[in-house]
């Protein structure tokens, strides 16, 4: 019997791989393939795919960090690298390669939806850019829509106080949330990524300080506060856990911690559609007590509403346990 002579062309390997049965047959002809022909980006493309159906992740993602080495403008490398990153559960690695396939004109609505889900967080770019965009228009916008949460943390944790109260507002945004406190603060620091939003905080004259920074670095920066505000900013954080953790260091002796998070159930944030996170009072509840800390008020309210329908919440009242 013949057996069919081997493939020996850049071509003739090209369609055996396209050919081939199995993953592994393949990726044998892709690797002859790429021998003679090793900068052709689609092939190791197609090389690395190969590597994934194998259950090779290691193989996989370096082929593809080849593949966008010669190739920058294919926007599928960079999400089939992210896609790579995700199964690694490598976050922040999956976030870059998304970020660069959607500067390429890839639709990465699928793998950002997936990213948000595994991280258990909110990429902090996507509440950069999101509020970035927003600042200019946040105030005007959140007016339509019956907006409450700072006023409803300043009348809860009101009768704590001893004026002055040195303050820390975090995901101040445009200031909304420091206005309330405008004729008891002490020193008052506003902390937020979106640095529109700061730059809109600005104009108020209100804040000591604004700082461009995520969240638990300005916690564990030294500072002492005796009331820490967080008005609408966790929704946006699914992992509460790297916040509370640095909350007992960063209040003064009697200091209080207001917050509103929409209403969930179970131990767990869970992500809504809205791409805004609900936390339950469980997962709350489990927060305080790993962290040293107790809650003192807990209200049920409406924080705002989103397309007509009542946005259900609670707003928080915490202190340390001793
Ligand atoms: C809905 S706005 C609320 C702003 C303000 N607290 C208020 O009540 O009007 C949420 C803010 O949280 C900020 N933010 C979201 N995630 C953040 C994070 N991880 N670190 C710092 N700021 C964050 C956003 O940039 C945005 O300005």
């Amino acid at each position: 019997m013949n057996t069919p002579p081997l493939p020996a062309t850049p071509s003739e390997w090209r369609a055996a791989a396209q050919q081939a049965a199995t993953p592994a047959e393949a990726l044998t002809a892709w690797r002859e393939y790429l021998w003679l022909r090793p900068d052709d980006a689609e092939a190791l493309l197609a090389q690395a795919l190969c590597w994934r159906q194998l259950g090779q992740k290691g193989e996989e993602v370096q082929v593809l960090q080849r593949a966008l080495r010669i190739d920058r403008e294919n926007a599928t490398i960079p999400l089939e690298l992210a896609r790579a990153w995700l199964d690694l559960a490598e976050w922040d690695r999956a976030e870059d390669a998304l970020t660069r396939a959607e500067m390429l004109g890839a639709d990465v609505e699928e793998l950002r939806q997936r990213l948000m889900h595994e991280r258990g967080s909110l990429p902090t770019s996507y509440a950069r850019h999101l509020f970035n965009d927003y600042a200019p228009r946040f105030n005007e916008a959140l007016k339509g829509l019956g907006y409450q949460a700072p006023d409803l943390i300043a009348q809860t944790v009101w009768k704590y106080l001893t004026p002055p109260v040195d303050i820390l507002d975090l995901g101040c945004g445009t200031g909304l949330s420091g206005l309330p406190f405008k004729d008891i603060k002490g020193r008052l620091v506003g902390v937020d990524l979106a640095e529109q939003m700061l730059h809109e905080a600005a104009k108020l004259n209100l804040y000591d300080l604004l700082v461009c920074s995520d969240l638990p670095p300005v916690l564990e920066g030294g500072g002492r506060w005796d009331l820490i505000v967080a008005a609408d900013v966790f929704v946006y954080i699914g992992n509460l856990a790297p916040v509370f953790e640095r909350l007992p260091d960063a209040l003064n002796a009697g200091g209080h911690v207001a917050f509103t998070v929409e209403k969930g159930n179970g131990p767990v944030p869970v992500l809504q559609d809205s791409r805004r996170y609900a936390h339950g009072a469980e997962y709350i509840e489990g927060l305080l007590g790993q962290n040293g800390l107790k809650a003192r008020e807990i209200f049920e309210v409406v924080l705002r509403h989103d397309r007509h329908q009542p946005v259900m919440g609670q707003v928080w009242v915490i202190a340390k346990a001793n």
